[in-house]
């Protein structure tokens, strides 16, 4: 019997076509028909290999997998893994970090155009009422051009991000936990404090990994200290905003607007406030969806599968556990 390799319930059907394209040799890749539901979970019992999407994967679940000998995350985020449960039980944890950094970086600079440009009202203005009005009657944007975008978060994507906004003429400054200096050196960008950053920006652009310490991060005080007319972009996590609060800076106009990928529950309740305000552009979680990273995706994913099915180590190990070489061996 070949090995099974279980995949989320939420891949769209061209994703779980390339799966099983690039595996059917030596493995039966299986898309679940939910997650945690008892079907689910007589599939996870077998499984040799678990894909989530976004779903949490912790001690609950890998008590029910006990052949498990990865969890290979497709994405870079892993903030829904429980990487100390996977390690205590000799379970490799995957990711897909450097192949998404440009498409997420290409997703922020839309949000951050679209919004600067007005791009949403000027859709739906031409589709109802340019024709009757005769002039272009939206408000004028602003250029990003000599505007300052501060990255909170320079790492991979963060410096995707810098590179982009420097060919738009922006200035960029910076804020993370380690300096860059290359990055300072050969982009031009400027460390700050976070509160300079919040005070100067007109632009808050996110990329920090979410972890107990950037929970939180953008909150009240954050928001209250941001300019007027600035703008929030997260394509990171949800939680790295205080969402309540930021509901209110954009209703009471502590901010100019926010461009959002990503939420604090998805997919974002129909009863969310920030549904009817206008001063926000939303995407659906969808910073890595194009046909090119996707491909990559399942291309990095599916290697490392290979390897931890043939007994070899991944490549694509989470920080936490590089260099671990378990005996998976023992599993079967
Ligand atoms: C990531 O890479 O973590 C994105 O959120 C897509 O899963």
């Amino acid at each position: 019997m070949k090995p099974k390799v279980v995949i989320s319930y939420g891949f769209r059907n061209e994703v779980i076509g390339q799966f099983k394209k690039r595996l059917s040799d030596i493995a039966e890749v299986i898309p679940l028909p939910e997650w945690m539901s008892s079907e689910s979970l007589q599939e996870i019992r077998n499984a040799e290999v678990l894909v989530p999407l976004h779903e949490f994967v912790g001690e609950a679940l890998l008590e029910h997998a006990p052949r498990l000998k990865a969890v290979s995350r497709f994405g870079v985020g892993y903030d829904r893994v429980d990487v100390e449960a996977c390690t205590r039980r000799g379970v490799y944890v995957t990711y897909t970090p450097g192949i998404l950094s440009h498409a997420v970086a290409e997703l922020t600079l839309a949000l951050m155009l679209c919004l600067s440009r007005r791009m949403m009202e000027a859709d739906r203005y031409v589709r109802t009422k340019w024709a009757m009005n005769g002039k272009a009657m939206i408000p004028l944007g602003n250029d990003l051009q000599g505007k300052i975008l501060g990255i909170i978060g320079l790492g991979r994507i963060g410096l995707e991000v810098a590179r982009r906004a420097r060919a738009f003429n922006m200035q960029v400054i910076y804020y993370d936990k380690l300096r860059r200096l290359e990055a300072e050196e050969n982009l031009g960008v400027k460390y700050v404090s976070l509160k300079h950053l919040l005070k100067t920006s007109d632009f808050v652009s996110l990329h920090v990994p979410l972890t107990p310490e950037t929970r939180h991060l953008i909150s009240e005080r954050e928001l209250r200290m941001m300019k007027k007319t600035a703008y929030l972009i997260n394509t990171s996590r949800g939680a790295v905003v205080d969402e309540k609060a930021l509901c209110r800076a954009l209703r009471e106009g502590w901010i100019a607007g926010a461009g959002l990928d990503v939420f604090y529950e998805e997919p974002v309740p129909l009863d969310n406030p920030l549904l009817k305000m206008e001063n926000v552009v939303l995407t659906p979680h969808m910073a890595t969806h194009t046909v090119e990273t996707r491909r990559l995706m399942v291309a990095t994913v599916t290697e490392d599968i290979r390897r931890v099915l043939s007994g070899e180590p991944p490549l694509n190990l989470v920080p936490e556990q590089k260099g671990k070489k378990f005996h998976i061996q023992d599993k079967n």
